[in-house]
């Protein structure tokens, strides 16, 4: 099996050619008079053995705690190069499969409704799909002025919009999912924080449309993992209580059952939690 790694050499895992190659044995089948029967019965030669090699593209992706691939793109707000430009932002990076389709309609006027919302939290939206630049203007134009979508209505779409006619973007953060769609990309959604390193990654199929809360929930959590050193429980929102990290010595398992640290609570040793109230979550997060 030979691997050629032919896209951005400097990426860790991006698109391979895998080729799959083995023996492949070319036959000719001889007449061969037969003494049991007195008749020709056929015999096969084997004549040659070649080499073949079956050429097969594997598309694999940035995964959690990679470095976010870097690229240069023309969008709906002009050129950018990223993650450069987004030096000490938070970013959403998400795909949607196609300009004037209504899920993506619906998904796109309410991240630009709550992109004030993100910006606050020190997180800026940018998206991308594989149509073409004059596409999305028209789009986002009619989206301003003829869609009303639950109580939105002339809905201005002001973050950036890549065109990735050429798939380039896509292709590099696997956004192209061949068994959903080999030429739209899948509503795929990369939280990237402002050293450029991927902190999570949701994807969804074609026809299901996003829960922004969710996507904002996701961004305020790890803000607050990061300035508290906790982690965040299931359903996790500002105020509620957090994971207090586990204890990686003998010491600090005693200690805790033995109620030693100060506002500590533990079920068992290995799950602790304690308060940590929402205000200093909010200050934390939007204090940009
Ligand atoms: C939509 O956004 O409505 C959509 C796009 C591609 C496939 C299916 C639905």
């Amino acid at each position: 099996m030979i691997v050629s790694r032919y896209a951005d050499q400097e990426h860790q895992k991006t698109v391979s050619n895998i080729m799959f190659c083995g023996p492949s044995l070319d036959y000719l089948t001889l007449p061969l008079l037969n003494p049991l029967c007195n008749c020709i019965t056929g015999l096969q030669v084997v004549l040659t053995t070649k080499y073949d090699c079956m050429e097969q593209e594997v598309i694999s992706m940035p995964r959690i705690g990679d470095k976010a691939p870097a690229f240069k793109a023309i969008t709906t707000q002009g050129e950018i190069n990223f993650p450069a430009d987004y030096n000490g932002s938070w970013v959403i990076l998400f795909s949607h499969p196609a300009d004037f389709t209504p899920v993506c309609t619906s998904e796109f006027m309410t991240f630009a409704t709550l992109e004030k919302q993100f910006n606050k939290a020190n997180c800026k939206l940018i998206g991308l799909s594989v149509d073409g630049l004059y596409s999305h203007i028209a789009w986002l134009r009619t989206i301003k002025d003829k869609i009303k979508y639950r109580d939105m209505k002339n809905v201005e779409v002001t973050f950036p919009l890549i065109e990735d006619i050429t798939m380039t973007v896509a292709r590099k953060y696997g956004m192209i999912m061949p068994g959903e769609s080999s030429t739209k990309a899948v509503r795929a959604v990369f939280v990237i924080d402002p050293h450029g390193m991927i902190r999570a990654i949701i994807y969804y199929p074609l026809s299901l449309g996003r829960n922004f809360d969710e996507l904002y929930r996701v961004v305020v959590a790890l803000q607050a993992a990061d300035a508290f050193k906790v982690a965040t429980p299931a359903d996790w929102r500002p105020g509620d209580d957090v994971i207090v990290p586990t204890a990686g010595s003998c010491g600090v398992a005693k200690d805790r059952m033995a109620g030693k640290e100060e506002g500590v609570e533990c079920e068992d040793w290995f799950f602790c939690t304690k308060k940590l109230p929402k205000e200093k979550v909010l200050d934390a997060v939007l204090e940009h």
